[in-house]
């Protein structure tokens, strides 16, 4: 059976360009006892795709929901569907062991209530991301002001709307005036700020008076220092992402954050959401419920066909997406 593949061609420098990725076909070897075939049916568009660096030769980096076509592992039966991780490609034969960036594959479970595809975004990783990231590191209590960056893409409007489920004041930073209307008039967030066109320390005192509380952070570079400057004493930091340097062809500079978390005495914490993988249920049991109450929406942004996957993820940098970004095979 032929299969097709991204493969890097050379390392992303600054922006990716289409020539620094290859689609190529490969023909798929028989099943080894344990293995499974898979065959992609939607494909998870990432920041950590550019964040994370393979090898030159080596498939890119990448999730998919799939189903199981094959199977010589009575774990993984065939028909059943899978969270699985290896990369851009249309087919993938693995076994239980197989984890791409540190993930093994998951079935899922009965019953599927949600679209398939949610369990790439606000069931699957980049909800846990949110849940985890959000309650575990920021412990938001009702009343407390809440600043979440990358505030329309797959993390952050999940985060937004858990802050006010928790009852807190949400205000998010997005890039463009479309996504803000969005975060405010469907989601309910309190404010937006839109990086690209406002004043960021400017706009966030006049929607935020009273200080902010916590900060999820998935940008980093001058916008969260910006915010920063404005929180409350004993503010908390959830450091999820650093998509604003993700393409930078210069040196970090740094900018100094010191004295701010001293004199507000600050507490900042960076996470990566393996932390929770044992605990991945109960952000589709919890997100689930919410959203079948109405209380949590979500968006996906999807792109249509494999050949458009490097499309979809150079959009996805430049913010094309509300929401998830994903390749539908
Ligand atoms: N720690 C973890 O375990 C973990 C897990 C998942 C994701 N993450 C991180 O969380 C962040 C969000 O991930 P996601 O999957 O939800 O992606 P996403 O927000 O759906 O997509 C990326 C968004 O980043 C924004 N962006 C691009 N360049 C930017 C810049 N220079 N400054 C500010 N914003 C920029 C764009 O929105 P705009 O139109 O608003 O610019 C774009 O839509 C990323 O930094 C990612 O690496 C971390």
């Amino acid at each position: 059976m032929k299969a097709k593949k991204y493969v890097l061609r050379n390392q992303f420098v600054g922006f990716p360009k289409k020539s620094d990725v290859e689609m190529v076909e490969e023909e798929l070897p028989p099943l080894k006892e344990g293995e499974f075939l898979c065959e992609s049916l939607y494909i998870s568009i990432d920041p950590y795709q550019r964040a994370y660096l393979v090898e030159v030769g080596n498939v890119v980096l990448g999730s998919q929901v799939a189903r199981i076509l094959e199977s010589r592992n009575s774990k993984f039966p065939c028909g059943r569907y899978v969270i699985a991780y290896y990369g851009w490609k249309t087919h993938g034969i693995i076994d239980e062991t197989s984890a791409g960036v540190g993930f093994p594959p998951r079935l899922i479970q009965d019953p599927i209530n949600h679209p398939i595809s949610y369990y790439l975004g606000v069931l699957g990783m980049p909800g846990a991301t949110a849940y985890f990231g959000f309650l575990e590191i920021c412990h938001p209590k009702p009343g407390e002001t809440i600043v979440v960056s990358g505030a329309a893409g797959a993390v952050g409007h999940v985060v937004g709307q858990i802050a006010k489920i928790k009852g807190c004041k949400v205000i998010g930073i997005v890039g463009s005036e479309e996504k803000g209307r969005w975060i405010t008039e469907d989601l309910k967030f309190d404010g937006y700020i839109n990086y690209k066109l406002h004043n960021i320390s400017k706009t966030l005192a006049a929607l935020a008076p009273e200080g902010v509380d916590c900060y999820f952070d998935n940008v980093g570079g001058e916008i969260s220092n910006d915010v920063m400057k404005q929180m409350n004493l004993y503010g908390r930091i959830s450091v999820c992402g650093a998509i604003s340097s993700y393409n930078s062809i210069e040196e970090d500079k740094a900018s100094i954050v010191q004295k701010t978390m001293i004199f507000k005495e600050l507490n900042m914490e960076g996470f990566r959401v393996f932390r929770w993988l044992h605990r991945f249920e109960e952000v589709i049991t919890q997100h689930g419920k919410w959203l079948a109450e109405g209380k949590l929406k979500t968006k996906e942004t999807i792109t249509k066909g494999f050949e458009n996957t490097f499309q979809a993820f150079t959009g996805m940098l430049n913010g094309s997406n509300f929401g998830k970004a994903i390749v539908e095979l």
